[in-house]
Protein backbone atom coordinates (compact mmCIF):
# COMPACT_ATOMS: atom_id res chain seq x y z
CA UNK A 1 0.00 0.00 0.00
CA UNK A 2 1.04 3.69 -0.76
CA UNK A 3 0.21 6.09 1.44
CA UNK A 4 -1.64 9.59 -0.06
CA UNK A 5 -2.32 12.78 1.39
CA UNK A 6 -5.32 14.13 0.84
CA UNK A 7 -5.50 17.69 1.09
CA UNK A 8 -9.28 18.94 0.90
CA UNK A 9 -10.56 22.29 0.38
CA UNK A 10 -14.37 23.31 -0.07
CA UNK A 11 -17.45 23.89 0.72
CA UNK A 12 -19.89 26.28 1.78
CA UNK A 13 -20.79 29.68 0.46
CA UNK A 14 -20.15 33.01 1.46
CA UNK A 15 -17.66 35.82 3.21
CA UNK A 16 -14.28 35.47 4.42
CA UNK A 17 -12.60 32.19 5.42
CA UNK A 18 -13.58 28.40 5.36
CA UNK A 19 -10.62 26.41 7.60
CA UNK A 20 -9.76 24.11 5.09
CA UNK A 21 -9.44 20.44 6.84
CA UNK A 22 -6.33 17.68 5.71
CA UNK A 23 -7.77 14.20 5.45
CA UNK A 24 -5.28 10.95 5.03
CA UNK A 25 -5.99 7.76 3.25
CA UNK A 26 -4.65 4.87 1.42
CA UNK A 27 -4.79 3.68 -2.11
CA UNK A 28 -3.60 0.61 -3.80
CA UNK A 29 -0.25 0.59 -5.54
CA UNK A 30 -0.91 -1.11 -9.27
CA UNK A 31 0.23 1.62 -10.91
CA UNK A 32 -0.01 2.03 -15.00
CA UNK A 33 3.01 2.41 -17.19
CA UNK A 34 3.95 5.39 -17.49
CA UNK A 35 3.44 6.68 -21.04
CA UNK A 36 5.81 9.70 -22.91
CA UNK A 37 4.46 12.13 -23.49
CA UNK A 38 3.24 13.31 -27.35
CA UNK A 39 1.21 16.01 -29.16
CA UNK A 40 1.24 18.33 -26.58
CA UNK A 41 0.40 20.94 -28.79
CA UNK A 42 -3.05 19.60 -29.59
CA UNK A 43 -5.38 21.17 -26.77
CA UNK A 44 -8.73 19.22 -27.00
CA UNK A 45 -11.37 21.06 -25.12
CA UNK A 46 -14.03 19.34 -23.48
CA UNK A 47 -17.20 18.33 -25.40
CA UNK A 48 -20.13 19.67 -23.59
CA UNK A 49 -23.60 17.87 -24.40
CA UNK A 50 -25.18 19.49 -21.58
CA UNK A 51 -24.63 22.60 -18.77
CA UNK A 52 -22.40 21.39 -15.88
CA UNK A 53 -24.41 19.91 -13.16
CA UNK A 54 -24.06 20.35 -9.78
CA UNK A 55 -22.54 16.93 -8.92
CA UNK A 56 -20.57 16.89 -12.18
CA UNK A 57 -16.72 16.06 -11.36
CA UNK A 58 -13.55 17.11 -13.15
CA UNK A 59 -10.29 14.31 -12.25
CA UNK A 60 -7.06 16.35 -13.20
CA UNK A 61 -5.20 13.59 -13.86
CA UNK A 62 -7.57 10.81 -14.61
CA UNK A 63 -5.06 7.44 -14.54
CA UNK A 64 -5.26 4.61 -12.04
CA UNK A 65 -6.25 6.44 -9.13
CA UNK A 66 -8.74 9.03 -11.43
CA UNK A 67 -10.44 6.53 -13.07
CA UNK A 68 -11.75 4.60 -10.05
CA UNK A 69 -12.83 8.20 -8.68
CA UNK A 70 -14.87 8.11 -11.92
CA UNK A 71 -16.26 5.02 -11.27
CA UNK A 72 -17.08 5.15 -7.30
CA UNK A 73 -18.54 8.43 -8.27
CA UNK A 74 -21.04 7.73 -11.32
CA UNK A 75 -22.28 4.54 -8.40
CA UNK A 76 -22.56 7.83 -6.05
CA UNK A 77 -24.53 10.09 -8.53
CA UNK A 78 -26.10 8.26 -11.76
CA UNK A 79 -26.41 10.10 -14.45
CA UNK A 80 -23.26 12.86 -13.30
CA UNK A 81 -20.74 14.05 -15.79
CA UNK A 82 -17.24 13.14 -15.23
CA UNK A 83 -14.28 14.97 -17.00
CA UNK A 84 -10.93 14.13 -17.25
CA UNK A 85 -7.76 16.86 -17.86
CA UNK A 86 -4.79 14.94 -19.19
CA UNK A 87 -1.28 15.99 -20.03
CA UNK A 88 -1.43 14.42 -23.45
CA UNK A 89 -4.12 12.82 -25.89
CA UNK A 90 -2.26 9.44 -25.34
CA UNK A 91 -5.42 8.22 -23.09
CA UNK A 92 -8.37 9.56 -24.53
CA UNK A 93 -10.08 7.01 -26.26
CA UNK A 94 -9.73 4.73 -23.22
CA UNK A 95 -10.89 7.32 -21.04
CA UNK A 96 -14.10 8.09 -23.85
CA UNK A 97 -14.81 4.03 -23.81
CA UNK A 98 -15.26 4.08 -20.02
CA UNK A 99 -17.08 7.49 -19.51
CA UNK A 100 -14.73 10.18 -18.92
CA UNK A 101 -15.00 13.28 -21.15
CA UNK A 102 -11.41 14.25 -21.85
CA UNK A 103 -9.71 17.35 -22.57
CA UNK A 104 -6.21 18.70 -22.86
CA UNK A 105 -7.61 22.48 -22.96
CA UNK A 106 -7.81 24.20 -19.61
CA UNK A 107 -11.50 25.64 -19.22
CA UNK A 108 -11.07 27.65 -16.35
CA UNK A 109 -12.58 30.92 -17.82
CA UNK A 110 -15.64 29.65 -19.80
CA UNK A 111 -16.53 26.30 -17.98
CA UNK A 112 -15.65 25.58 -13.88
CA UNK A 113 -17.07 22.36 -11.93
CA UNK A 114 -18.59 22.35 -8.38
CA UNK A 115 -16.22 18.93 -7.66
CA UNK A 116 -12.46 18.36 -8.93
CA UNK A 117 -9.97 16.46 -7.78
CA UNK A 118 -6.03 16.87 -8.53
CA UNK A 119 -5.14 13.11 -9.50
CA UNK A 120 -2.12 14.00 -11.25
CA UNK A 121 1.61 12.79 -9.74
CA UNK A 122 4.26 15.17 -9.70
CA UNK A 123 7.03 13.73 -11.44
CA UNK A 124 5.11 13.84 -14.94
CA UNK A 125 5.04 17.59 -16.09
CA UNK A 126 7.45 20.37 -15.30
CA UNK A 127 4.41 22.62 -14.53
CA UNK A 128 3.12 21.02 -11.57
CA UNK A 129 2.08 23.90 -9.32
CA UNK A 130 1.13 25.78 -12.46
CA UNK A 131 -1.35 22.76 -13.34
CA UNK A 132 -2.51 22.61 -9.72
CA UNK A 133 -3.41 26.39 -9.72
CA UNK A 134 -4.79 25.97 -13.35
CA UNK A 135 -7.43 23.08 -11.38
CA UNK A 136 -8.22 25.20 -8.61
CA UNK A 137 -8.91 27.72 -10.75
CA UNK A 138 -11.41 25.58 -12.31
CA UNK A 139 -13.16 24.69 -9.46
CA UNK A 140 -16.06 26.80 -8.74
CA UNK A 141 -16.10 26.66 -5.15
CA UNK A 142 -19.18 24.78 -4.77
CA UNK A 143 -18.49 21.62 -3.50
CA UNK A 144 -15.12 20.41 -3.15
CA UNK A 145 -11.64 20.52 -4.23
CA UNK A 146 -9.08 17.45 -3.06
CA UNK A 147 -5.61 17.37 -4.00
CA UNK A 148 -3.80 13.79 -3.73
CA UNK A 149 -0.05 13.93 -2.80
CA UNK A 150 2.10 11.84 -1.05
CA UNK A 151 3.32 11.04 2.77
CA UNK A 152 6.97 11.69 1.93
CA UNK A 153 6.37 15.35 3.22
CA UNK A 154 5.81 13.45 7.02
CA UNK A 155 9.23 13.94 8.55
CA UNK A 156 9.76 10.28 9.43
CA UNK A 157 12.09 7.79 8.08
CA UNK A 158 12.97 5.51 11.00
CA UNK A 159 10.14 3.00 10.82
CA UNK A 160 8.46 5.43 13.38
CA UNK A 161 4.42 5.66 13.91
CA UNK A 162 3.27 8.44 11.68
CA UNK A 163 0.09 10.38 11.63
CA UNK A 164 -1.76 13.36 10.66
CA UNK A 165 -0.19 15.71 13.76
CA UNK A 166 3.53 13.90 12.66
CA UNK A 167 5.56 17.01 11.69
CA UNK A 168 6.57 17.89 7.83
CA UNK A 169 9.87 17.78 6.56
CA UNK A 170 11.43 21.62 6.62
CA UNK A 171 11.44 23.35 3.55
CA UNK A 172 14.80 23.06 2.03
CA UNK A 173 16.03 19.71 2.79
CA UNK A 174 14.85 17.46 0.17
CA UNK A 175 13.92 18.92 -3.47
CA UNK A 176 11.18 16.19 -3.77
CA UNK A 177 9.12 16.60 0.11
CA UNK A 178 9.62 20.60 -1.44
CA UNK A 179 7.66 19.94 -4.52
CA UNK A 180 4.87 18.61 -2.51
CA UNK A 181 4.63 20.87 0.26
CA UNK A 182 4.68 23.93 -1.83
CA UNK A 183 1.66 22.10 -3.64
CA UNK A 184 -0.21 21.65 -0.59
CA UNK A 185 0.56 25.65 0.31
CA UNK A 186 -1.45 26.33 -3.13
CA UNK A 187 -4.39 24.07 -2.22
CA UNK A 188 -4.71 25.61 1.33
CA UNK A 189 -4.82 29.15 -0.01
CA UNK A 190 -7.38 28.00 -2.30
CA UNK A 191 -9.22 26.93 0.63
CA UNK A 192 -9.72 30.31 1.74
CA UNK A 193 -12.43 30.97 -0.40
CA UNK A 194 -13.42 34.62 0.74
CA UNK A 195 -13.01 37.25 -2.19
CA UNK A 196 -9.15 37.65 -1.07
CA UNK A 197 -8.38 34.37 -2.06
CA UNK A 198 -9.74 34.97 -5.60
CA UNK A 199 -8.31 38.38 -5.74
CA UNK A 200 -5.14 37.45 -3.96
CA UNK A 201 -4.84 34.17 -6.77
CA UNK A 202 -5.64 37.04 -9.88
CA UNK A 203 -3.22 39.62 -8.87
CA UNK A 204 -4.83 42.60 -10.81
CA UNK A 205 -8.80 43.06 -10.55
CA UNK A 206 -10.85 45.25 -12.78
CA UNK A 207 -13.09 46.65 -9.97
CA UNK A 208 -13.33 49.82 -7.99
CA UNK A 209 -10.88 49.63 -4.77
CA UNK A 210 -13.15 51.73 -2.90
CA UNK A 211 -16.15 49.91 -2.97
CA UNK A 212 -16.97 48.75 0.59
CA UNK A 213 -17.30 45.15 1.85
CA UNK A 214 -19.26 43.64 4.12
CA UNK A 215 -17.85 40.21 5.89
CA UNK A 216 -18.43 37.17 8.05
CA UNK A 217 -16.74 34.45 9.71
CA UNK A 218 -18.38 31.30 8.09
CA UNK A 219 -17.92 29.81 11.41
CA UNK A 220 -19.67 32.94 12.82
CA UNK A 221 -22.64 32.57 9.85
CA UNK A 222 -23.15 29.15 11.16
CA UNK A 223 -23.04 30.25 15.28
CA UNK A 224 -25.77 32.92 14.17
CA UNK A 225 -27.92 30.73 12.28
CA UNK A 226 -27.93 28.11 15.10
CA UNK A 227 -29.00 31.09 17.40
CA UNK A 228 -31.79 32.32 14.84
CA UNK A 229 -32.79 28.36 14.45
CA UNK A 230 -32.82 27.33 18.60
CA UNK A 231 -34.61 31.02 19.70
CA UNK A 232 -37.84 29.78 16.82
CA UNK A 233 -39.09 33.13 15.74
CA UNK A 234 -41.45 33.71 13.50
CA UNK A 235 -41.68 35.98 10.71
CA UNK A 236 -38.16 37.93 12.00
CA UNK A 237 -35.35 39.19 9.60
CA UNK A 238 -31.77 39.52 11.36
CA UNK A 239 -29.25 40.35 9.47
CA UNK A 240 -25.05 38.78 9.90
CA UNK A 241 -22.05 40.96 9.31
CA UNK A 242 -19.31 41.69 11.22
CA UNK A 243 -20.03 45.56 12.21
CA UNK A 244 -16.07 46.12 10.35
CA UNK A 245 -16.52 46.96 6.36
CA UNK A 246 -13.97 47.34 4.29
CA UNK A 247 -13.37 48.66 0.99
CA UNK A 248 -11.46 46.16 -1.37
CA UNK A 249 -8.31 48.03 -1.33
CA UNK A 250 -8.13 47.73 2.57
CA UNK A 251 -9.26 44.61 2.39
CA UNK A 252 -5.91 43.55 0.07
CA UNK A 253 -3.81 46.06 1.75
CA UNK A 254 -4.62 43.45 5.18
CA UNK A 255 -4.35 40.29 3.15
CA UNK A 256 -0.59 42.02 1.41
CA UNK A 257 0.25 43.04 5.35
CA UNK A 258 -0.20 39.58 6.73
CA UNK A 259 2.60 37.88 5.49
CA UNK A 260 0.20 34.91 5.31
CA UNK A 261 0.03 34.59 1.89
CA UNK A 262 2.90 33.76 -0.56
CA UNK A 263 1.69 35.70 -3.80
CA UNK A 264 0.99 39.60 -3.13
CA UNK A 265 -2.07 41.56 -4.68
CA UNK A 266 -1.42 43.91 -7.39
CA UNK A 267 -4.41 46.89 -7.67
CA UNK A 268 -8.06 46.94 -8.45
CA UNK A 269 -8.20 49.01 -11.79
CA UNK A 270 -12.08 49.96 -11.84
CA UNK A 271 -13.02 53.06 -12.20
CA UNK A 272 -17.03 53.59 -12.34
CA UNK A 273 -18.70 50.34 -11.34
CA UNK A 274 -21.18 50.46 -8.46
CA UNK A 275 -20.18 51.04 -4.76
CA UNK A 276 -21.34 49.34 -1.52
CA UNK A 277 -23.04 49.72 1.78
CA UNK A 278 -21.58 49.96 5.64
CA UNK A 279 -23.93 47.22 6.89
CA UNK A 280 -24.25 47.41 11.25
CA UNK A 281 -26.27 44.34 12.92
CA UNK A 282 -26.33 45.53 16.80
CA UNK A 283 -29.92 45.15 16.96
CA UNK A 284 -29.18 41.56 15.87
CA UNK A 285 -26.76 41.15 18.01
CA UNK A 286 -28.85 42.98 21.14
CA UNK A 287 -31.55 40.78 20.45
CA UNK A 288 -29.75 37.74 20.06
CA UNK A 289 -27.26 37.89 22.73
CA UNK A 290 -24.57 36.88 19.90
CA UNK A 291 -21.59 38.24 19.34
CA UNK A 292 -19.07 36.78 16.38
CA UNK A 293 -16.42 35.22 17.50
CA UNK A 294 -13.80 36.77 14.63
CA UNK A 295 -14.63 40.37 15.16
CA UNK A 296 -13.22 41.75 12.01
CA UNK A 297 -11.02 40.44 8.63
CA UNK A 298 -7.91 42.11 10.72
CA UNK A 299 -8.64 39.89 13.34
CA UNK A 300 -9.34 36.77 11.43
CA UNK A 301 -5.98 37.45 9.33
CA UNK A 302 -4.04 37.30 13.11
CA UNK A 303 -5.44 33.53 14.00
CA UNK A 304 -4.30 31.94 10.67
N1 LIG B 1 4.03 6.84 -3.10
C1 LIG B 1 3.01 7.56 -3.17
O1 LIG B 1 2.84 8.30 -2.30
C2 LIG B 1 2.08 7.44 -4.33
C3 LIG B 1 1.99 6.29 -5.08
C4 LIG B 1 1.12 6.25 -6.13
C5 LIG B 1 0.36 7.36 -6.42
N2 LIG B 1 0.47 8.45 -5.66
C6 LIG B 1 -0.31 9.63 -5.96
O2 LIG B 1 -1.58 9.29 -6.40
C7 LIG B 1 -2.00 10.19 -7.38
C8 LIG B 1 -2.40 9.48 -8.66
O3 LIG B 1 -1.43 8.62 -9.11
P1 LIG B 1 -1.73 7.54 -10.26
O4 LIG B 1 -0.84 6.38 -10.01
O5 LIG B 1 -3.21 7.31 -10.36
O6 LIG B 1 -1.25 8.31 -11.56
P2 LIG B 1 -1.13 7.70 -13.03
O7 LIG B 1 -1.87 6.42 -13.18
O8 LIG B 1 0.29 7.76 -13.44
O9 LIG B 1 -1.95 8.77 -13.91
C9 LIG B 1 -1.51 10.02 -14.08
C10 LIG B 1 -2.55 10.79 -14.86
O10 LIG B 1 -2.28 12.16 -14.64
C11 LIG B 1 -2.19 12.82 -15.89
N3 LIG B 1 -1.26 13.91 -15.65
C12 LIG B 1 0.03 13.87 -15.27
N4 LIG B 1 0.52 15.08 -15.03
C13 LIG B 1 -0.51 15.94 -15.26
C14 LIG B 1 -0.65 17.31 -15.18
N5 LIG B 1 0.37 18.06 -14.75
N6 LIG B 1 -1.84 17.87 -15.48
C15 LIG B 1 -2.88 17.10 -15.86
N7 LIG B 1 -2.83 15.77 -15.95
C16 LIG B 1 -1.65 15.20 -15.66
C17 LIG B 1 -1.76 11.80 -16.87
O11 LIG B 1 -2.15 12.23 -18.15
P3 LIG B 1 -1.85 11.40 -19.50
O12 LIG B 1 -3.06 10.52 -19.67
O13 LIG B 1 -1.74 12.45 -20.53
O14 LIG B 1 -0.60 10.63 -19.27
C18 LIG B 1 -2.57 10.60 -16.34
O15 LIG B 1 -3.90 10.69 -16.79
C19 LIG B 1 -0.87 11.17 -7.52
O16 LIG B 1 -1.12 12.23 -6.64
C20 LIG B 1 0.31 10.40 -7.07
O17 LIG B 1 1.33 11.25 -6.63
C21 LIG B 1 1.32 8.51 -4.63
Amino acid sequence: MNALGLGTVANSTVNYHYKPTTLHTCSSSNLNPKPTPLSLSMATPFNLSQPIGHHDLLIVGPGTLGRLVAHKWRQEYPGCQVFGQTLTINHHDELIQIGINPSLKWTKDTIKFPYVIFCAPPYQSSHYHADLREAALCWNGEGSFVFTSSSAPYDCNNNGLCDEDTPVVPIGRSSRTDILLKAEQIVLEFGDKGAHAYWLEKGIVESRPDHILNLIHYEDAASLSVTVLKKQFRGRIFLGCDNHPVSRQELMDLVNKSGKFSKKFEKFTGTDDPLGKRLNNSRTRQELEWEPKYSSFAHFLETI
